[in-house]
């Protein structure tokens, strides 16, 4: 019986570990492609959708976490720090706990998902609550990677990007092919990177023939890309990206750039339609900033902007168990309360007997 053995045994000639390394998995990777007739009527193109909340800690940050935990835990890290808007802290206490370290989190005061903050919680790391934003946070610790015995599993982590190429991966061996468009969130922009050196490496191995375009979705009160330059006060509901000085700039720009790709803005209102809509007509439900891509992609096919028939793949990133917070800040929470008894069922349903 086969069981998917996690990116790292699954891809490892297209990853840089040696022999010696410790190699760990939780399982990540492996997650489905699923074809979405609602989605793809609406836009006219064939839209595949990448469910990244199906990973172990319900991220797509697993992919990279796994392969920098394996990394530090390799060269004999004791403790790794990261600075997070929720899941890459969710991920990095996890895998600290795999790999049997000590883990540290630095967060956005009062800005972090309680599904998140309670997966930090549970898998035993230090949390720290920084009166700042995200960006804030990661400059504390990349001052505490480089001043003090700490290892960095931030995006900037080159084998953050190493694990998280391998979803690119994935995506082509699901299809037989690379897509035409490729459309993802994009926050501190390593995920746009890694996607696009996964595309790139495949192309050169002659496994694909063709590289996709690349568009990333901003939300529209942390769009740094869109605006050219970093944003001081970034504010959006899709606190996941709520990043206002990207690490990855140059490589997420390249991406961008080299592959024909856009990068836009989309707004808070259109990221929670989409949510909706991908949980009311797609069946997947996802987090506020996993659904900036869907909200992107109508945003475009309103303008004319989708090439008809195109082969199109969304990543959504992130699990919507996660925030239901958010979820249900507008929906009615009060189910109509019965005694215990089926006609009082079957009248609240307006059922007939047979
Ligand atoms: N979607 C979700 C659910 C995320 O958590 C993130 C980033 C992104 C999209 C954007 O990806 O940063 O590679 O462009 N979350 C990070 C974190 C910042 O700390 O969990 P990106």
């Amino acid at each position: 019986a086969h069981q998917w053995r996690g990116v790292i045994a699954e891809y490892r000639e297209h990853l840089p570990f040696a022999d010696s390394d410790t190699l760990l998995t939780l399982g990540e990777g492996g997650t489905p492609l699923v074809h979405a007739p609602t989605l793809s009527a609406a836009v006219g193109a064939e839209v595949h959708i990448k469910v990244e909340g199906m990973n172990p800690t319900g991220s797509f940050k697993d992919r990279g976490m796994v392969s920098a935990m394996s990394r530090a835990v390799s060269d004999g890290a004791q403790t790794v720090v990261c600075a997070s808007t929720g899941n890459t802290s969710a991920s990095a206490a996890a895998y600290a706990t795999r790999a049997g370290i000590g883990c540290a989190v630095l967060l956005p005061q009062g800005k972090i998902a309680a599904g998140k903050l309670a997966q930090a919680i549970v898998h035993g790391a230090q949390l720290i609550a920084v009166d700042g934003n995200f960006d804030d946070c990661l400059e504390i610790a990349r001052k505490l990677d480089a001043q003090f015995p700490v290892e960095l599993v931030n995006s900037v982590n080159p084998y953050r990007l190493q694990g998280q190429k391998t979803a690119a991966f994935e995506v082509c061996d699901a299809l037989g092919t690379a897509p035409d468009i490729h459309i993802l969130p994009v926050g501190n922009a390593g995920n746009i990177s890694a996607y696009w050196m996964g595309y790139r490496e495949y192309r050169d191995k002659g496994i694909t023939a063709s590289t996709p375009a690349m568009w990333g979705f901003q939300a529209a009160g942390a769009a740094p890309f869109v605006a050219g330059r970093p944003i001081p006060d970034p504010e959006t509901i899709a606190t996941a990206i709520r990043i206002g000085a990207p690490a990855s700039w140059d490589l997420a720009v390249a991406a961008r750039d080299d592959s024909g790709g856009v990068i836009e803005a989309v707004t808070d209102e259109q990221i929670l339609q989409a949510q909706a809509m991908l949980a009311g007509e797609v069946g997947i439900f996802v987090e506020p900033a996993s659904a900036a891509g869907v909200a992107g992609l109508l945003l475009k096919a309103g303008r004319g902007e989708v090439p008809t028939g195109a082969t199109i793949a969304i990543t959504v990133t992130g699990n919507g168990l996660k925030d239901i917070d958010t979820a249900l800040s507008q929906r009615d929470l009060t189910p109509t309360l019965i005694e215990a008894d089926v006609n009082a069922a079957a009248e609240v349903l307006g059922l007939a007997a047979l």
